[in-house]
């Protein structure tokens, strides 16, 4: 017998929400990579950013609407004609645009922050969603706060804002301070109080202050809600948002609890978490679930003598499911192009032929030279492919050169190029960084990330 499973909508904000992280800014060559591969990866929606932000968000959202034609494509606006418009001047050439309007309702919110009344909160969220649907049919609400929101007049303002047109109704916890039970009870109340709410999509926003966004995500499912947002390896404002990885992954391991699917590929997981934290110098942090380097390692000789008996003692998934790269693949100088642009995709980086060669003549000077080629050898001769035009470097520098920015330290990964002055002395010691294997990553020189190193060390505490 097959059991029924309900569509799961998976959104994904790590370029909007996402990118507010400290240390997560991304430039608009950064979010188009990361926007191609969120749609290798099969996500329904794309937040591509926040237009009315900067003009290099605006130039970002809008690369994003026109190179990529699959998945919605979001952007965000606050409740005002000006953000609404500039989002839609940013969205209008995609092939399924969104527009994402949200205002605070809840009181903290109205009287401190906006200082409005609630009718005049009301009024601002109806004509708002009025307004963006004139220009597109796909609008989404988001009632920011609404987890603290008195949940009566939360259900006025999504009744106006369903009549006026909205077609999902996101229940963001913004600050992170709900639980699993109460949100489940939120959802419900909805579902019995707004009119109109069987017409359209209910959505959870969960962030992890209290370390349950994902379990707080998942109970709205319980309860009805039909699209999730949730970020790459969790990343957001403060503690960050739902984990996509592990909304995803909780589905597909508990079917018997969670009878729900998306349309997410598994094994794309892990080079969208790779990509994302090559891109932010933002390393993963070790234990995280699905996507850290210990997520899938056996210390304990007890485990690993399981595991080597039968995997399914100790792992309740497989790496492979996630696309974790088979570590048994050596890559030396008897390697062939296959292996090597299939390394490549793990690592979250697809090239055509002629790129691939470019890369696989310096592979194999770099092989010739040492024994093993290891996957942060190979992302630094990746970075050299990947350096803006005019860019002094060039694009097959010699081997010796590269070779000495391996072993160095990761700070010398800074391009030769760069024409940036030298670091200021930093103010406290700074682990290294690392991505999910304990590969080292780049040392940026791009200003979008000057706070790296501070977070970097706050990280390894
Ligand atoms: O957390 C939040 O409330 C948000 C909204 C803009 C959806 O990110
Ligand atoms: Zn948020």
């Amino acid at each position: 017998m097959t059991v029924e499973r309900a569509r799961i909508t998976i959104f994904d904000t790590t370029l909007r929400d996402g990118e507010q992280s400290p240390g997560c800014s991304m430039n608009q060559e950064e979010k188009l990579r990361l926007a191609h591969q969120l749609d290798r990866l099969g996500v329904d929606v794309i937040e591509a950013g926040f237009p009315i932000a900067s003009d290099g968000d605006f130039e970002s959202v809008k690369a994003i609407a026109a190179a990529i034609r699959r998945p919605i494509i979001a952007g965000l606006a606050r409740a005002c004609r000006p953000d609404i418009e500039r989002a839609w001047e940013a969205l209008r050439h995609a092939a399924r645009p969104r527009i994402h309007v949200f205002l605070a309702t809840s009181d903290i919110h109205l009287q401190y922050k906006l200082r409005i009344t609630r009718d005049q909160c009301l009024a601002q969220a109806r004509d708002a969603v009025r307004f963006a649907k004139s220009l597109c049919d796909d609008v989404e609400f988001s009632p920011e706060d609404a987890t603290r929101t008195d949940p009566d007049f939360l259900c006025s303002v999504l009744d106006a804002v369903v009549e006026a047109g909205a077609t999902t109704l996101n229940i963001p916890d913004t600050v992170g301070y709900t639980i699993p039970s109460e949100y489940a009870d939120l959802i419900t109340t909805i579902r019995q109080r707004v009119k109109g709410i069987e017409n359209v999509t209910i959505s959870a926003h969960c962030h992890n202050d209290l370390g349950m966004a994902v379990a707080n995500a998942l109970a709205g499912v319980g309860a009805g809600v039909r699209q999730v947002e949730c970020t790459i390896n969790g990343i957001g404002e403060r503690a960050g948002n739902a984990s996509l990885e592990e909304i995803v992954m909780a589905m597909r391991v508990r079917p018997d609890r969670y009878a729900y699917e998306t349309g997410v590929i598994g094994a794309q997981i892990f080079a969208a978490s790779q990509m994302l934290s090559e891109i932010t110098g933002v390393p993963v942090q070790p234990n995280k679930a699905i996507t850290g380097r210990n997520a899938f390692a056996h210390e304990a000789g007890i485990h690993q003598d399981g595991v080597l008996k039968n995997p399914l003692t100790y792992e309740i998934m497989t790496p492979q499911s996630v696309g974790v790269p088979d570590s048994k693949l050596v890559l030396g100088k008897h390697s062939g192009r296959h292996a090597l642009g299939m390394r490549c995709e793990q690592l979250g980086y697809t090239f055509d032929r002629r790129a691939l060669d470019d890369i696989y003549r310096r592979f194999v000077r770099l092989a010739d030279k040492i024994k093993h080629v290891e996957d942060h050898h190979l992302l630094e001769l990746i970075r050299d492919t990947h350096k803006p035009s005019g860019s002094a470097t060039p694009l097959i520098e010699p081997i010796a050169t590269a070779q000495a920015a391996v072993v160095s330290a990761p700070a010398a990964n800074v391009p030769a190029a760069s024409a940036e002055p030298p670091e200021p002395p930093r103010p406290f010691p700074t682990a290294p960084q690392t991505n999910a294997f304990g590969v080292p990553l780049p040392a940026h020189s791009d200003p979008h990330h000057e706070q790296t190193q501070q977070e970097d060390y706050l990280w390894g505490v």
